[in-house]
């Protein structure tokens, strides 16, 4: 089916979709860098401008929406106000242009947290907003490791499915599990993962195989855990550090830190797929990201 892609970042969910047969024919991201990423690696439809910019006329009819809305503005404190909070109108873009175009399908992805904002109504009313528009609208929580990905990472998939289309959906069962149990392969171990990569430290030719040089610590803080080699990783983040840049997981060998590449890689990247602008920015496009293998799980369930 044709997809419209807005808050596409580096391509992470686009790539699954790809994956799964759809067809990207517009994407939108504001963020330079990641749309170079995405140009360089999906396709050259993206349109790198702000949201707010972008005309309803300069959308193109589609079968799907997607997209990842930034979710900062919803408050806490007071659930009425944060949906008509200013903050909040990047998620009413993709509620205009849900409306504008009318898919079939749409697919909004965001952090776990939006579940218990409020303590849920926020995401009450989110699906309130979807379900207005004339769309039968689900939410869950998957894991991307029990997908196959290396990495422990809890994302909620909200899907609508046209009511008047007469569309349906279900989420993929998963097709791993953590102990191996009903007969599914068990949860990938990062040091097996990342166990086909060169040293960063000797001559390579591997494409954004720089890593951080910020200490390591073991609080057992995000980003400051100690990693088990034989677990998935804990979720990759885009969050910052101290310094302006990007706190990065710890290398399983827990002696620096991972490399773009393979933080890439646990993110379920292909290893040709390249990114571009600075480490730093590198690692928050890659932190962004839904991990592909995940979205193609999503992404194919939709016929
Ligand atoms: C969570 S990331 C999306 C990651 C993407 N789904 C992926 O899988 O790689 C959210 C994106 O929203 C973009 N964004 C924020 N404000 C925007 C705006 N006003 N217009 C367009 N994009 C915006 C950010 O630049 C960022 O790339």
């Amino acid at each position: 089916m044709k997809v419209v892609s807005l808050f596409s970042g580096a391509g992470g969910l686009d790539l699954g979709f790809k994956m799964a047969g759809h067809e990207i024919i517009w994407a939108n991201d504001i963020y330079e860098d990641a749309a170079e990423t995405y140009k360089a690696n999906i396709g050259p439809h993206m349109v790198c401008k702000s949201i707010f910019d972008v005309a309803d006329s300069d959308v193109p009819e589609c079968g799907i929406v997607i997209g990842g809305f930034p979710c900062q503005g919803f408050s806490v404190a007071n659930t009425k106000r944060s949906v008509d909070d200013g903050r909040n109108q990047l998620y009413k873009e993709l509620v205009r242009v849900i409306r504008a175009k009318k898919p079939k399908y749409f697919v909004a992805e965001n952090v776990k947290g939006i579940c218990s904002l409020a303590k849920g109504e926020v995401l009450k009313l989110i699906l309130e907003d979807f379900s207005s528009l004339g769309y039968k609208v689900q939410a869950k929580i998957l894991n991307a490791a029990n997908y196959g990905v290396p990495q422990v990472r809890q994302r909620v998939f909200i899907v609508g499915a046209s009511v008047e289309a007469g569309a349906s959906y279900e989420y993929p069962a998963p097709t791993h599990s953590a102990d191996g149990s009903g007969g599914l392969p068990k949860w990938i171990g990062v040091g097996e993962a990342l166990s086909g990569l060169p040293d960063p430290d000797l001559p390579n030719a591997v494409p954004n195989h720089g890593y951080s040089k910020y200490k390591l610590r073991f609080n057992g803080y995000i980003g400051h855990r100690e990693i088990d080699p034989l677990k998935p990783a804990p979720t990759v983040t885009a969050r910052g550090d101290d310094k302006g840049g990007v706190v990065v997981l710890h290398h399983p060998s827990n002696q620096r830190r991972m490399s773009c590449r393979e933080l890439a890689t646990v993110q379920s990247f292909p290893l040709d797929y390249e990114f571009h602008g600075t480490r730093s920015s590198v690692y928050r496009q890659i932190g962004n990201a839904v991990p592909p293998l995940l979205a193609y799980a999503v992404a194919r369930q939709i016929k």
